[in-house]
């Protein structure tokens, strides 16, 4: 359905609708106030808008909600695992299918029977969940995204590619026998959700089997990255996002995938993969601690609603208007005097902090800055990704040092928010660009050494640099 209009509509209409509350604005200072800063612990009906993930969010179409009540709750061999092992095989074409109850859990699986002490894990970007799970396994996540992909101005079609000659290189300075598996995320969520290339796919699965490596996808949001090579991609203009979707699984050995993401459902995952070895070690491990073969920690209703999901998130229609809002977006908040990275990635747009709120130092925690702001001024829920999810530790001074960007992450759940919606983000994030030097910094109160930003405190710093409101 493309139209002559230069703006996306949303190709459905809406059958349920689920109320939201924007509280006044004392209540929302309350709130905040109450935890200690940190958005993870405001109750979700306490949050208007909100755009903490694009995981587990989607709203489920007719059809799925339709499949739910075909849900067959046999432990063994439900019929909903054979649509399910169906629809996988129909879009990613692997051998072996196996249910998981997340993407976290693929990665665990896979990498608990392939990774070993001492061996390293090349990808585009590690996901926070894979990194901690190679280094779970005593392994070390690489990550060799190209150049342009760490500059947030560079207008690169492809920013979340893999630098291919890096790789090679890696390979050989390594050695295979210490590689047992090569990842790429498509598309490359903590690159600001950018897509990776057919080309760069092709590259890097050559390079894999030209050293006998296993090449593995992190697929969890493959139809956007379809979608993303239909558009810029020279060849691409005239196939369907199936056919590039087969395509590129063809280059694999198998995949991970949160089938929370373009699964268009609210739980779910998988490994696919072709090896039979592989499969079998999984399985054993699958049983221990997930569920039997045919449901992996899966309710049969659940299968049904990833094996209807996973089918439509290749729909042309919806992915052109996915795509489109994120970017529409984007576009409305550049408009507004809000500095954001370019283009538009695929399931979010990444607002740079840093450069928002010059007057804010990093140690200050200007993404923080911003995603209380956003709470405060719009009841609209966002992430930091920045110095408290990311920073690292001067092993000798004991300082924090501070990633190279202040992100802010707005993800876009799939089929929920209306562009309407989406305006009065914008025009939220406007007001706070307007008033912008009023904003403070904030400084930690209390923390833990792992995944410190679910659950810290923090207090919100006055000018002179002293703590008030904690
Ligand atoms: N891989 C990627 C690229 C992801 O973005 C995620 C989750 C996972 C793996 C793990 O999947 O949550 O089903 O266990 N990303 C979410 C996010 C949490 O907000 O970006 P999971």
């Amino acid at each position: 359905m493309e139209n002559e209009f230069d703006f996306p509509v949303e190709p459905y209409r809406i059958k349920v609708v689920e109320a939201i509350k924007l509280l006044p604005r004392e209540k929302r200072e309350e709130i905040i106030q109450q935890a200690h800063f940190n958005i993870f612990n405001i109750r979700a009906e306490d949050v208007f808008i909100d755009l903490l993930t694009d995981s587990g969010t989607a709203a489920m179409s007719d059809n799925q909600w339709a499949g739910v009540m075909l849900g067959d709750e046999s432990y063994a061999g439900c019929k909903n695992y054979f649509n399910f092992v169906e629809s996988v095989q129909h879009i990613f074409g692997f051998k072996h299918v196996i249910p998981v109850h997340q993407g976290r859990v693929a990665e665990n699986l896979l990498f608990s029977v392939a990774v070993k002490s001492g061996d390293f894990v090349p990808n585009n970007t590690h996901f926070d969940t894979t990194r901690a799970n190679v280094m779970h396994k005593g392994g070390t996540p690489v990550d060799l995204i190209i150049r342009e992909g760490r500059d947030p101005s560079s207008i690169h079609p492809f920013k979340g590619n893999m630098d291919v000659a890096a790789l090679e290189d890696f390979i050989i300075t390594h050695g295979k026998a210490k590689i047992p598996l090569v990842m790429m995320t498509i598309t490359n969520n903590t690159a600001a959700g950018q897509p990776v290339s057919m080309e760069n796919i092709r590259s890097a699965s050559t390079i894999c089997r030209k050293h006998g490596i296993p090449f593995f996808f992190d697929a969890a949001r493959f139809a956007e990255n379809c979608w993303f090579i239909h558009e810029r991609e020279p060849g691409y203009r005239d196939k369907q996002p199936i056919e590039i979707a087969r395509e590129m699984f063809s280059y694999a050995d198998g995949c991970t995938m949160s089938a929370k993401k373009d699964g268009l459902a609210n739980m779910g995952g998988f490994i696919a993969l072709n090896d039979d070895d592989l499969e079998q070690q999984v399985t054993r491990l699958l049983i221990l601690i997930e569920g039997f073969r045919t449901y992996g920690g899966l309710s049969g209703r659940d299968l049904e609603a990833v094996a209807r999901g996973i089918r439509e998130s290749l729909d042309p229609d919806y992915l052109r208007f996915r795509t489109a809002q994120i970017k529409y977006l984007g576009d409305k908040l550049v408009e507004k005097g809000v500095p954001v990275i370019q283009p538009a990635g695929g399931h979010a747009v990444f607002v740079d902090a840093g450069a928002m709120f010059p007057h804010i130092p990093a140690s200050d925690y200007p993404g923080q800055a911003l995603t209380v702001a956003i709470y405060r001024e719009g009841g609209i829920r966002a992430v930091e990704i920045g110095g408290l999810m990311f920073a690292q530790t001067d092993p000798e001074t004991g300082r924090e040092i501070a990633p190279p960007l202040e992100l802010v992450r707005l993800a876009i759940p799939r089929r929920v928010y209306t562009n309407s919606h989406l305006d009065y983000v914008a025009h939220v994030c406007g007001r706070i660009a307007e008033k912008k030097r009023q904003l403070r910094g904030f400084e930690i109160v209390s923390q833990t050494k792992y995944l410190r930003h679910f659950t810290m405190k923090l207090r919100e710093k006055t000018q002179a640099g002293i703590g008030v409101g904690s």
